[in-house]
């Protein structure tokens, strides 16, 4: 199996390149934001708890995301491999995943860091927020709020990965196809290798 983590701050681009890889190299996208938005609006009793931190910009606890990718995980045994999108953003959630691979005897191949400068951030989420209907797009308060628990929990994990000898950081500014071309090299390098 090939499994990659697509890391980076809010708006850096994790969604919107995981779609293009997921096709490329017939890979699961599994996002965390994505799979609680949908239980948000199923109304389910998870998405009514989740919903006012992810209104707010915080994270949602360590327990119940790693609940979500446990079940996830369970059902596609037959899969090729996955992309983490939003996940993992804690240390716990870190070791936690590296648990779960290695039940399933595999384990996570590389972590692609895309960097993106906090402006550029904030306009694109602005920007989306006028459509989207994101609550957690609507101000530069909330995005801030968002970058700032990025900051704080999610970063330092990039550590851990390079620790393990396998964190590559990527150019996030550019076209999406730019962007697209410069994680395929890294990937293809990386399975080649
Ligand atoms: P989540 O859904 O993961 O959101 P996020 O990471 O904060 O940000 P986005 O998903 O909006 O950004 P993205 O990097 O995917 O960029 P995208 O491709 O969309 O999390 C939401 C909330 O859920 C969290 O705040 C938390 O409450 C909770 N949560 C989720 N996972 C959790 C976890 N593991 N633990 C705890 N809580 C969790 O692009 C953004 C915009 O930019 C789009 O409009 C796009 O069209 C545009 N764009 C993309 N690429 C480019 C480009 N190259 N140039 C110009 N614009 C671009
Ligand atoms: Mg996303």
């Amino acid at each position: 199996m090939y499994n990659i983590i697509l890391f980076g701050p809010p708006g850096a681009g994790k969604g919107t390149q995981s779609e293009k890889l997921i096709e490329k190299f017939q890979l699961i996208h599994l996002s965390t934001g994505d799979i609680l938005r949908n239980e948000v609006k199923a109304g389910t009793p998870l998405g009514l708890k989740a919903k006012e931190l992810m209104d707010r910009g915080d994270l949602v606890p360590d327990d119940v995301v790693i609940g979500m990718i446990r079940a996830k995980l369970e059902s596609c045994n037959n899969a090729k491999g996955f992309i983490f999108d939003g996940f993992p953003r804690t240390a716990n959630q870190a070791i936690a995943l590296d648990e779960l691979l290695e039940d399933l005897g595999t384990s996570i191949s590389m972590m692609l860091s895309l960097e993106v400068e906090n402006q550029e951030l904030i306009n694109r989420l602005l920007n989306r927020g006028k459509e989207s209907g994101r609550e957690d797009d609507k101000n530069e308060k909330i995005i801030n709020n968002r970058i700032a628990e990025y900051n704080d929990k999610t970063m330092p994990i990039i550590k851990y990965y390079q620790n393990q000898g396998k964190h590559e950081a990527i150019v996030g500014v550019g076209s999406v196809e730019e962007i697209f071309d410069r994680l395929c090299v890294a990937i293809q390098t990386e399975i080649n290798a």
